[in-house]
């Protein structure tokens, strides 16, 4: 069905393709781990995926970044990495990743796996080297003896820097009897990128997965990757306080002047770039794609995409929409979008995340009932979508007992507060249908529940009901594909408090995305704002719960909207 729409498509199109092949992908998560367990072990893994390959092309997904699946103690679920270069047995072999590369080309889906330079495992061969100063190893991580205690003693952490995952981000050992530095658990120690020997080394990693045919990567948590280096006295800094809070071991303590975000880092991405580049024109391929997370400033975020002397990062992540909740009405969420494109250097591409494995679910987060209006902004406002598994089915969080949290950051926490920092609710396995376990694995025990909901919310479920999130999610990927989304103008409005409104416009086409943010029933003259648009709209797509009937016509200057309805509208003039 899907296929023969957008032949239909293609045809009204009829204009063919711009661009690169990343300019305006559909990039869609997955978390293995909570994907398709093949082997009934209660763990995704890599042999579930190429059988669900065509689930992708059906919802118009044409980029799928898979999270880490490397060998890995799985402290931090595989952002914990103990070999670079090879898969986890858990999850498969180089073989089973071989065979999705194989199936995806076929339905021409690139394939990005997660890059995560900042740190390794504590397990890996590279960090117990250094240990023992092995040559060659000596300074591949972080290490330093730390202050003198007036008191006498065990020597102080070198500075009063905090980890993002709470207290000291400095740990004693023991055995080379120096502190090591970890921006996370101290199971994941920062690799040194003042080391030669470590640049040289993740290039090869990114060489290693290029060469077996990747097309790209997510790199993960790059602000932290390079901190300042030791003063003339052989020194760190110490960070100043920000204010923000009196708990000395929370991340949020510290204003982190001397550990985020340096000029080495932004070098270090430019270098990657080329690393890519360079792959690709040897091997006279496709464009490798270099993609940042990053958590900070919006003004420093762009930084990534590089300057006027050296290409950086295709894109970084843009979360804004990811960090809103069910309090932002139109004005907020209108804010948030034009300030990416008021601060996006010239030229570059925009991308629109709403949530990722770290964190809450979307659904939950802005609630399931305006969630649909959330998606249609993330599918159709200019640039790259990025869906996160599960989005494209409304999964909702799931709460989880404090005896089956997993995610290391909520188990630090205790029984009364792991709900407020776990991302567990967010990570629980795929609802594909009604059976066991949802349909995601055999296992009696999976590594995290399936939500309770399952029963009533699945893709099975949804692909049967004449309406649903699923639904939707699919009529607006063949949206995506016309040329009014690909590479129309845009134009974006508030029309009162409650009601946001945003155009896309190639040639005689137009698409008008109206989103009401409020519960309230209410009436809006569309035309009161954009006084170009034509009274009779045609009903393109809906949310779920909009009484609207797609192909019938309704009139701009007096749109009647139920509370918290969105709806695509067209008209052709
Ligand atoms: C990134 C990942 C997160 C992980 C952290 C440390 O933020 O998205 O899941 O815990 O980096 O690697
Ligand atoms: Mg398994």
């Amino acid at each position: 069905m899907f296929k023969l729409v957008s032949v239909i498509f293609f045809i009204i199109m009829a204009s063919g393709c711009h661009g690169d092949w990343w300019e305006t992908m559909q990039l869609y998560q997955i978390y293995p781990r909570s994907f398709l367990d093949s082997d009934g072990d209660g763990i995704g893994d890599l042999k579930g995926i190429p059988e669900r390959l065509s689930y992708f092309d059906d919802i118009g997904v044409n980029a799928v970044w898979l999270s880490p699946i490397f060998v890995s103690p799985m402290k931090d679920f595989g952002y914990d990495i103990s070999d670079f270069y090879k898969i986890a047995e858990e999850y498969g072999t180089i073989d089973d990743l071989k065979r999705i590369l194989t199936e995806a080309k076929k339905l021409d889906i690139k394939i990005l796996l997660d890059f995560v330079p900042n740190h390794s495992s504590d397990q890996c061969e590279w960090f117990q080297k250094s240990i023992r100063k092995e040559p060659g190893f000596e300074n591949f991580y972080v290490w330093h003896p730390g202050r003198e205690n007036p008191a006498g003693g065990r020597r102080l952490p070198p500075s009063n820097w905090v980890s993002v995952f709470r207290n000291s981000a400095w740990t004693w050992h023991p055995v080379r009897q120096e502190y090591y530095l970890h921006q996370f658990l101290p199971e994941q120690p920062d690799l040194n990128y003042r080391d030669p020997n470590v640049v040289a080394e993740m290039k090869n990693v990114l060489r290693f997965w290029l060469s077996v045919g990747v097309d790209g990567f997510r790199v993960d948590a790059i602000p932290h990757l390079v901190e300042v280096d030791v003063d003339a006295t052989g020194n760190y800094p110490d960070e100043p306080l920000s204010g923000a809070t009196d708990d000395e071991n929370d991340y949020s303590y510290l204003e982190h002047i001397h550990t985020r975000e340096r000029e080495e880092t932004f070098s270090m991405v430019y270098d990657w770039r080329k690393t890519l580049d360079d792959y690709a024109s040897e091997t006279q391929t496709s464009s490798k794609v270099l993609l940042m997370e990053a958590m900070s400033d919006v003004d420093i975020v762009m930084q990534y995409y590089g300057n006027a002397t050296h290409e950086g990062a295709h894109f970084p992540f843009n979360f804004l929409l990811a960090f809103l909740n069910k309090e932002a009405k139109a004005n907020k969420l209108k804010q948030s979008i034009d300030e990416w494109f008021s601060k996006i250097p010239e030229g570059r591409v925009t991308n629109w995340v709403a949530g990722n494995h770290d964190q809450p679910r979307l659904a939950t987060r802005y609630g399931p009932e305006r969630s649909d209006g959330v998606v249609m902004m993330a599918m159709l406002l200019p640039g790259v979508s990025v869906t996160y598994q599960g989005e494209e089915i409304g999964m909702e969080n799931f709460y989880l007992s404090y005896e089956d949290t997993q995610d290391p950051q909520a188990c630090k926490d205790g029984p009364d507060m792991y709900n407020i920092t776990s991302r567990d609710p967010a990570r629980t396995p795929f609802q594909w249908n009604t059976t066991k376990n949802s349909g995601f694995s055999d296992a009696d025990k999976t590594w995290l529940p399936v939500a309770d909901n399952y029963l009533t919310l699945n893709l099975d479920s949804q692909l049967k009901a004449p309406a649903s999130a699923y639904k939707m999610y699919e009529a607006l990927a063949q949206l995506r594909r016309t040329e009014a989304i690909q590479n129309g103008s845009f134009q974006i409005e508030a029309l009162n408090d409650d009601v946001l409104v945003f155009t896309r416009t190639s040639g005689f086409e137009t698409y008008v995305v109206v989103i009401n943010t409020d519960k309230d029933n209410l009436t809006v003259n569309l035309r009161s704002k954009f006084p170009n648009l034509d009274n009779d709209l045609i009903i393109s797509t809906t949310s779920v719960k909009s009484p609207k009937i797609p192909g019938f016509v309704v009139s701009a200057n007096n749109l009647e909207l139920v509370g918290y309805e969105a709806l695509v509208l067209r008209s052709i003039s």
